[in-house]
């Protein structure tokens, strides 16, 4: 199965993608957007360098750039190989972050979207639904433990963005029901864990 984790930013998919791909099994593979090839791996330099202005329409395609080299590369094989593949962010976060808070327009990303995979699309997302003043909470104790250090493009982004981003994603769901699952991620890594487990056997049958 094809499986990706999205959700506002400090919203645990990193951790909820790492025990999924244990659960899996050996085989299973497990990448984040954008990255997991080397090309995919230098646009996230760029794309998390403070120093540069890029506007929604060029992080677009920067975004859509690292997606269409890791779809040909590494996750289109994989599935033909019939292996599981867990990823950490794909297409919606685009359509939340650059379509609806970046003012692209959610059916316009969706759309290119399509091009960028080719048609290919994710068997089951898992949507990590908190609400954006946890997730800020969430990330104020990174800071203060020292796990983020605050300086990348994407860390500064306010609570603003973060609200804005967290209903696009209710909105994404609401379009797609037939392949997105909105996953309760308040409470321990165990607990949520627990219920993105569940979806999974639920759609597996
Ligand atoms: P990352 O450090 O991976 O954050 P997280 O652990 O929250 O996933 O940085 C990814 C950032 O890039 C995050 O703020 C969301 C953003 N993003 C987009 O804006 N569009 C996209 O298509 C993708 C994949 C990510």
């Amino acid at each position: 199965m094809f499986i990706t984790l999205e959700g506002i930013d400090r919203s645990g998919k990193t951790t909820q993608a790492a025990m999924l791909a244990r659960e899996l099994g050996d085989g299973t593979l497990l990448l984040r957007e954008p990255g997991g090839t080397p090309l995919g791996e230098r646009i996230r330099e760029i794309l998390k360098d403070p120093e540069l202005e890029i506007g929604a329409g060029i992080e677009l395609l920067l975004f859509s750039a690292a997606r269409g080299q890791l779809m040909g590369d590494v996750i289109v094989p994989a599935i033909q190989a019939g292996r599981d593949v867990v990823c950490d962010r794909f297409v919606d976060s685009s359509v939340a972050y650059q379509g609806a808070a970046g003012g692209l327009g959610v059916e316009h990303v969706e759309q290119f979207n399509e091009r960028v995979t080719q048609g290919w699309m994710p068997d089951l997302t898992l949507l990590l639904r908190v609400d954006a003043e946890r997730a800020e909470a969430r990330g104020q104790e990174r800071l203060r433990a020292g796990e983020a250090d605050g300086t990348d493009r994407f860390e500064g982004e306010g609570i603003e963005l973060q609200r804005t981003v967290a209903a696009a994603y209710d909105e994404i769901a609401r379009r797609h029901p037939e392949r997105i699952v909105v996953i309760d991620a308040r409470g321990e890594p165990e607990d949520v864990h627990e219920r993105v487990w569940a979806a999974v056997t639920n759609r597996r049958r």
